[in-house]
């Protein structure tokens, strides 16, 4: 006789957050979304998120930026187990617990990191057997970066962002994040970039991004960061211009405004060099919190239940 395996009480997820290597931004399409081509890279700061059955649906959040998290349906995670919902045939309510590590409204897709643990999570809690493609979709369907948070690593991200393939990227760069007290909105980061980019050309990832990722080459990579967010994000919060000059003046390789920002990585070439670099920016004062990153490490992931 075979027994069929119990369910599980409970189910932890591991998220990162993603940085942008390049972000080229094309037009605004008549659905309101810019076409992109991006170069995702997740690195090693992780929310955690936990569910299990409850009789309504309700989130807790700790951790030190779970001041500024909705717990209602505002965000994405209750979309995420409603999305669930409208797609199974049987609803199933979960209370969820999300230790927040990963600051919000930061341009680190921490809010889609979430949604997609949330995924994984109660995919896994309830046994629904989702088949991967069909997890993408539903990611989807929920926000542009989502997907790429189940997926993690390095990846090339077209359309909204959603459509990914992966970039052969082996070994490790380091990163240091400048984090800004304040945080940006995406939309108003994406507005902005309309005025002063009324007419941009159509989206794509240059070459030498993709060979310095082959190489591993951290000098090469920092030569082909970019994002055309940038100036828009800069043109909402000027004082960026100065953390990006300190980070380059403190040795960083390059910097860059990770998507709609405010944080702003930079590359540095070794776990020393991050060391350094954060020490010198924490001293300066010019960002509220800073974080020493590795990447690419892999997307949502269950670890054990505590
Ligand atoms: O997909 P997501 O909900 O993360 O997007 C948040 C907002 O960012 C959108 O409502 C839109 O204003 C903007 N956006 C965009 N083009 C994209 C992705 C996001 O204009 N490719």
């Amino acid at each position: 006789m075979t027994v069929a395996p119990e369910p599980p009480r409970g189910v932890r997820v591991r998220v990162p957050a993603k940085l942008n290597l390049s972000l080229a931004v094309g037009p605004r399409r008549r659905d309101g979304y810019h076409e992109l081509a991006t170069v995702f890279h997740a690195v090693s700061l992780y929310d955690y998120v936990s569910v299990r059955p409850a009789d309504r649906t309700e989130v807790q959040v700790s951790g030190p930026y779970a001041r500024q998290v909705p717990t209602d349906r505002t965000n994405l995670v209750v979309r995420a187990v409603e999305k669930l919902g409208e797609l199974s045939e049987a609803p199933r309510d979960v209370s969820i617990r999300i230790e927040k590590n990963i600051p919000v409204a930061a341009g680190l897709a921490g809010g889609s990191a979430d949604a997609a643990a949330t995924l994984l999570a109660c995919d896994t809690l309830f046994q629904y057997g989702i088949r991967p493609d069909r997890l993408d979709q539903i990611a989807a369907m929920l926000g542009s970066d989502v997907a790429f948070a189940l997926h993690g690593g390095t990846a090339i991200g077209t359309g909204r962002g959603e459509r990914l393939a992966p970039v052969l990227a082996r070994g490790e760069l380091h990163w240091v994040l400048a984090i800004s007290e304040d945080g940006l909105s995406t939309p108003d980061v994406y507005a902005e970039f309309d005025r002063l980019e009324p007419d941009p050309d159509a989206p794509e990832v240059g070459p030498d991004l993709l060979q310095a990722l082959r190489r591993m080459d951290a000098a090469k990579v920092a030569e082909a960061l970019s994002n055309d967010l940038q100036d828009a994000a800069v043109a909402l919060m000027p004082g960026l211009e100065q953390v990006l000059e300190a980070g380059e003046e403190l040795g960083a390789l390059a910097g860059v405004v990770s998507g709609s920002g405010p944080t702003v990585a930079f590359l540095v070439a070794d776990a020393a060099s991050a060391i350094d670099l954060s020490l010198g920016l924490a001293a300066q004062g010019v960002v509220a919190d800073v974080q020493r990153v590795s990447g690419p490490v892999a997307g949502a992931t269950t670890v054990p239940w505590r």
